[in-house]
């Protein structure tokens, strides 16, 4: 298989920043088809990125659908929300209908929240039998300092016949998109800057299977978009 690992390395976290605004923007208009599918994932690295996504003028947001990578199962207004940091950040500064914003939403009982999501998921994408694996235009994702990536903390440990898993995290329950999804998406997009994350970078591109992050082995296109700080260990 053609090794589609693009990494691209910016001067600061500024840069590349811009940079994934700029990728997130081509995919979405390069897209054919009625609707892009688009998910986007939690975490501080991505904040500025999506700001400057939010100021991008030429995109048409009627014909773009955001999903969440993942979430931590708490109420949406809660500040540790993913929803929340992509609400303040992307979705309130954009014209976005609002029937085109799919968020996990915090139910009384996670499996019915897990439960809805999916099913938002298998209509968005029309899935059956003869087609289980919904085709992102493009996933971001974070790498977290453990090598986590999505809500996946132990590759090990997540349930890949499902599209949606629970996994546990340090705070909060999480509910998470597994690597049924994220190993079929056109466009993956890794974001990882800063010095805190040069170890952990190193043994991704390594491929080294103990993290998370290392088990996204996508059939489209790979980017890793860093910074000079985060790619200082990479030979
Ligand atoms: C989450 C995110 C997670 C994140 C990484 C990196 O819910 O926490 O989805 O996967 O992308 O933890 O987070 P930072 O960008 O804050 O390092």
């Amino acid at each position: 298989m053609v090794d589609k690992k693009k990494i691209i390395t910016k001067n600061d976290h500024e840069e590349a920043s811009t940079y994934g605004a700029f990728l997130i923007g081509k995919i979405i208009k390069q897209n054919q088809n009625p609707i892009a599918n688009i998910a986007l994932s939690g975490g501080k690295t991505p904040i500025l990125m999506f700001e400057k996504l939010s100021k991008l003028t030429n995109l048409n947001w009627t014909k773009v659908n955001i999903f969440l990578v993942d979430e931590r199962y708490i109420s949406l207004d809660n500040e540790n929300s993913n929803f929340n940091m992509i609400n303040k950040h992307l979705l309130n500064n954009i014209d976005i209908p609002s029937e085109n914003i799919k968020n996990i939403n915090y139910l009384n009982d996670i499996n019915e929240a897990v439960k809805e999501y999916k099913n938002k998921i298998v209509k968005e994408f029309s899935l059956s039998k003869e087609k289980p694996n919904p085709v992102f235009d493009l996933i971001h994702l974070g790498i977290g300092d453990d090598g986590h990536t999505a809500s996946i903390f132990n590759p090990q440990k997540v349930n890949n016949e499902e599209l949606i898993d629970i996994t546990q995290g340090e705070q909060f329950d999480r509910i998470t998109f597994t690597y049924k999804i994220l190993n079929h998406a056109k466009n993956i997009l890794f974001l990882a800057t800063g010095d805190k994350k040069k170890k952990i970078v190193k043994e991704i591109l390594k491929n080294n299977k103990r993290f998370a992050a290392a088990n996204v082995e996508n059939k489209g296109n790979t980017y890793f978009l860093l910074d000079t700080n985060a790619a200082t260990l990479i030979e």
